[in-house]
């Protein structure tokens, strides 16, 4: 087609990879044509990998290409409000990685600054477009289970890949920023988008003291101004792998969902095998790898939205007033588990340098 969205990719890490994958998964609307990032030799591999022709150390290097219109951001959490400053005064659409931000006036800047250059700000939110949490949404939107009153929403593993996640000040906290943020945005989005009226939450570092600060285990319970509740948990310290799951009650039914079981093979291997299952320390043993990996979690569905909104084909669904949402709820989260109190929305304390301040400087 000729009239591709043409993509750059800020960084080349795991994300990166994810994103490249993505639109060649779904090649008709997108096409990846740069990669930037400072990592040496990366950004080339990345780019062999997906044959994009151009690659950049400077990411501000690679807004300086004319034909460029939509940019992701696959870099550490602290960049992504200056990274999306400059993508939107370069005149470029950004799709910004989760979280959003590290703080409340980023994201109130970001959201400004997209709104100012008139250009999009895409939060890169895949469980809006996970496609067995979307068959559940549908169902709950045709009233299969009645009047919804509890969404639950999981992720636990044994924790992040990169030196980067364990270090607060580039991070902004633990299990609950990283994690969690998917978690609020998923109940979120499942019950059409209420307001959130309290946040609950628990949090401790169980098992990973020795590298971080960060929280490694979170629950957090957020009440909504429909009367529904989420009860969202994540953990960085759950041993043997990957889990993602939601179950949803209402009074007339419910559901449950596993991305990890039905989408996999329960597999058992005394030598192992070459491809690493996402984030299992071994293929040996017993492992759970997933077919279709990237599809089952939505990320092709996800980069083809984005690009259909750049051409006006549809109308964003997972966008920066979403990831501001989240933010907000994050940061009530840490302030509950400091305080050991409930908090009520809106939260908005001043001065917060990064999320997880609120638990660990109380
Ligand atoms: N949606 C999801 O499920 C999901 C999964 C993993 C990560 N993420 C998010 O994606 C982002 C990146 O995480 P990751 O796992 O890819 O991390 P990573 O450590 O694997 O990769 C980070 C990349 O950022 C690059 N980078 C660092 N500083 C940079 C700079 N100044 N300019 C350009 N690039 C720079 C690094 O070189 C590296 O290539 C994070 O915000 C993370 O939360 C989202």
């Amino acid at each position: 087609m000729a009239d591709k969205v043409k993509v750059g990719i800020i960084g080349s890490g795991f994300e990166a990879d994810i994103h490249a994958a993505a639109f060649r998964i779904m090649p008709e609307e997108a096409e990846v044509v740069a990669v930037a990032s400072p990592s040496p030799g990366h950004a080339q591999e990345l780019a062999k990998r997906y044959d994009i022709p151009r690659v950049f150390q400077d990411y501000r290097e690679m807004l300086k290409e004319r034909d460029i219109e939509m940019v992701t951001i696959t870099a550490p959490n602290y960049l992504h409000a200056e990274m999306t400053e400059d993508i939107a005064s370069a005149g470029k659409h950004a799709v910004c990685e989760k979280p959003l931000c590290m703080t409340l006036e980023e994201a109130d800047q970001m959201i400004e600054i997209c709104r100012k250059k008139g250009v999009l700000l895409l939060y890169a939110e895949e469980l809006f477009f996970t496609p067995k949490y979307v068959k559940a949404k549908e169902m709950a939107d045709q009233g299969a289970f009645g009047k919804v009153y509890l969404v639950k929403q999981s992720e636990k593993h044994f924790g992040p890949h990169s030196d980067w996640f364990w270090d607060m000040a580039k991070a902004g906290g633990g299990a609950l920023m990283d994690l969690g943020c998917h978690g609020i945005a998923f109940c979120y989005w499942f019950l059409d988008r209420p307001s959130i009226k309290s946040v609950q939450c628990h949090m401790g570092t169980y098992v990973h003291a020795d590298k971080t600060r960060g929280e490694d285990n979170s629950i957090c319970i957020l009440e909504f101004d429909n009367g529904a509740v989420g009860l969202v948990e994540d953990s960085w310290a759950r041993r043997g792998g990957m889990d993602d799951r939601i179950e949803v009650f209402g009074d007339g039914g419910m559901t449950y969902a596993s991305l990890l079981m039905g989408n996999a093979l329960p597999t058992y291997s005394e030598y192992g095998y070459g491809y690493a299952v996402e984030k299992a320390p071994t293929t040996k043993g017993w492992t759970y790898p997933v077919f279709e990996e990237l599809w089952n979690y939505g990320f092709p569905q996800e980069m083809r939205h984005f690009a259909r909104c750049v051409r006006g084909r549809e109308e964003p669904i997972a966008t920066g007033e979403d990831g501001r949402v989240v933010m907000e709820a994050i940061y009530a989260g840490y302030a509950s588990a400091g305080r050991g109190e409930k908090i009520s929305l809106p939260f908005r304390p001043q001065g917060v340098k990064r999320p997880i301040d609120l638990w660990l400087a109380v």
